[in-house]
């Protein structure tokens, strides 16, 4: 019996995992940040402090357990908010240190990554997988849970940070994602055309272009439909996306690939994704919709896999803000 914990940055998470099943899970994501845009850190270290007992609670009750039962605690140990990891991380260390129990950190993105176990489809390795969230947009080249390779990343705005200053520049509540996507939905995507980025590289990404291309969209074209300039903004975004991560599939000569993070949960791009990858004959993992965004089930299964290879953390180990 795992329990794992996820306070990396708005969410607070609590899970118990016995290997195979989610036997509870519990979020709870702040509203505190709504109005402002994105998350204020001082803000959402307070909220988990007030939280994070009452999430870890009503999971072992959830799973009928008290804390006795414990064999393993995980949590985030980063990248995230300092703050808000610390809450997490000493939590989950100090519960650790009393019932006698190994102490397990995470990783966040490999947890993301670890998302796709949760599916239905048993995962077959290696296969590429997109990380995309609020933080960050990397693309790994996964052999194991436990091993990855970057193998690009963004130069600047992560792709949520992107739907999240958008949605902010339109006066609408962070998180921007969801409320972009609804916009979408009502627009026409062929109305705008953006202009794809570019890099240096050719697995990494640059969003920063797109969001004031947007900008400046709606600023000297007022006669667009503001669902219309949504849905195209979309769809550049994420034919963008979609693109790269297919185009590395074909070069690395690895016909699967996996789609997680809190932008993950839009169903415009798990179309997309699962549309494109059919005509060229890659499999696809989809991470599912209720752990998408930050959750601590993820956790539980990235921990699992260290709890089995006996890759414990020492207490004395500190959360990482980058990394
Ligand atoms: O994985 P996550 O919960 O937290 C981080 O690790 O950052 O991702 C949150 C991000 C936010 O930027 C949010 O706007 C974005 O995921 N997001 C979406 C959607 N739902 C959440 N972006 C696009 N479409 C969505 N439906
Ligand atoms: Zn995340």
């Amino acid at each position: 019996m795992l329990l794992a914990i996820e306070t990396s940055c708005d969410d607070t998470a609590a899970c118990i995992y016995d290997g195979q099943r989610v036997l509870s899970h519990v979020v709870y994501r702040q509203e505190v940040h709504a109005a402002y845009g994105g998350v204020i850190p001082e803000w959402a270290s307070r909220e988990h402090e007030v939280r994070l007992p009452l999430a870890v609670q009503e999971a072992l009750r959830g799973a009928g357990l008290t804390w006795a039962d414990l064999h393993a605690v995980a949590a985030a140990q980063g990248p995230g908010l300092l703050g808000s990891l610390l809450v997490g991380s000493t939590f989950a260390r100090a519960l650790a240190a009393a019932q006698g129990r190994p102490f397990i950190g995470v990783h966040h993105l490999e947890a993301h990554v670890a998302s796709l176990e949760l599916g239905e489809k048993p995962v077959v390795y290696p296969l590429l997988v997109l990380v995309a969230t609020g933080g960050h947009t990397h693309l790994f080249r996964v052999v194991h849970p436990l091993a990855m390779e970057a193998i690009g990343r963004t130069q600047d705005d992560a792709v949520g940070e992107a739907f999240d200053k958008v949605a902010a520049s339109l006066g609408l509540p962070y998180p921007g994602g969801p409320q972009i996507e609804a916009l979408a939905a009502q627009g026409n995507p062929g109305a705008f055309r953006f202009p794809q980025p570019r890099t240096e590289q050719p697995w990494d990404f640059s969003f920063s272009g797109l969001k004031t291309a947007f900008l400046y969209a709606r600023r000297d074209h007022p006669e667009i439909p503001l669902a219309d300039l949504c849905a195209s903004w979309q769809k550049a975004v994420f034919s963008y996306l979609v693109d790269k991560l297919l185009g590395a599939a074909q070069t690395y000569r690895i016909p699967r690939v996996g789609l997680v993070g809190g932008v993950a949960a839009n169903e415009y791009l798990r179309s997309l994704l699962l549309a494109q990858a059919a005509e060229r004959g890659i499999e696809v993992y989809l991470a599912p919709l209720a752990y998408c965004m930050d959750n601590a089930a993820m956790i539980a299964v990235a921990g699992w896999h260290r709890y089995l290879n006996g890759l414990y953390t020492p207490l004395t180990a500190v959360p990482f803000a980058r990394g």
